[in-house]
């Protein structure tokens, strides 16, 4: 299952052998880098910055590090090996083969589904896009641009699913996933989470803590999913999410560690003094929880 790097679109999914699907991608491809550029973390095409790219599914190469400018990242479809003789493990269907294909009768909900989680993506990127040009440290900023990839990728993940499976509703699905904007008027994001804005990195920190949260409980779902192939795409998707999850909690837990260490040496609890002294204080921390964990 090692990851074809030769390919204009790096995959394990054999793309060369559908030369029509290959086609409709390639043209799909600089339409994502169009994106990447406009929404995509502001003012950063230039840099080189220490990335994790995966050369292949398994535990050997999932996890590759290098310097990269974002815009070269090497995005790609990437599917977790099949399991031979999957069967489906819940509901009306329960063990019946796995489906390769799309059912009739499913294909509107699937459809559905995978756009959802599809949009989800993209819309994450744009509410961060700011982000980089506050970052507390080095160690942030690399995070969060390790986040900002990934969720690009799974952007991906979705559009190769929807294109190789969905005919002409699902290319025209793949190209509104770049036409809506986290927070548009018009043309907003599918869910309320993802129009709110991210604009300091409390909320980032908060976002990755309950927002990637919900979305690993999602795609764990997606994982038991009958369509056998969103079930192989989000196995895959979950190894990175927990990383962003980590990003969260660690932020989080360092911030209330850097505000009790002020609390106790200067014993207050006043929040203006110790906004004065360059923490934040406990009550808008509590604030921000509320406000994550309620949208989210
Ligand atoms: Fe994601
Ligand atoms: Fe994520």
């Amino acid at each position: 299952m090692n990851i074809d790097y030769d390919q204009r679109i790096p995959n394990n999914v054999d793309l060369v052998s559908d030369k029509t699907l290959q086609r409709a991608l390639e043209h799909w491809q600089p339409e994502f880098l169009r994106w990447w550029g406009e929404m995509g973390p502001e003012g950063t095409a230039q840099f080189d910055v220490y990335l994790r790219t995966a050369t292949s599914v398994d535990q050997a190469g999932w996890a590759q590090f290098g310097y990269v400018k974002m815009p070269d990242y090497r995005w790609g479809i990437f599917l977790n090996p099949a399991e031979p003789d999957r069967k489906i493990g819940f509901g009306a269907h329960r063990g019946a083969p796995a489906w390769q294909e799309v059912p009739g009768e499913y294909r509107s909900n699937l459809r559905r589904i995978i756009v959802t989680q599809g949009d989800t993506e993209p819309a994450s990127v744009e509410q961060q896009r700011h982000l980089g040009l506050t970052c507390p440290s080095m160690y942030d900023l690399r995070n969060l641009f390790q986040v900002n990839v990934e969720e690009g990728r799974h952007l991906w993940a979705m559009v190769y699913l929807l294109h190789r499976y969905f005919g002409r509703d699902g290319r025209e699905e793949a190209e509104a996933l770049l036409a809506r904007r986290s927070g548009d008027a018009d043309n907003p994001r599918i869910l309320g989470a993802f129009n709110e804005r991210t604009p300091d990195w409390l909320s980032f920190f908060m976002f990755t803590f309950f927002t990637d949260r919900d979305g690993k409980f999602q795609l764990s779902a997606l994982t038991e999913s009958a369509f056998d192939p969103l079930a192989r795409t989000t196995r895959f998707m979950l190894t990175e999410e927990g990383h962003h999850m980590f990003v969260g909690r660690n932020g989080i837990r360092r911030i209330i560690e850097r505000t009790a260490e002020v609390m106790v040496g200067e014993r207050t609890d006043d929040p203006a003094r110790l906004r004065a002294l360059g923490v934040i204080d406990l009550p808008t921390i509590q604030r921000y929880l509320n406000f994550h964990s309620s949208v989210t």
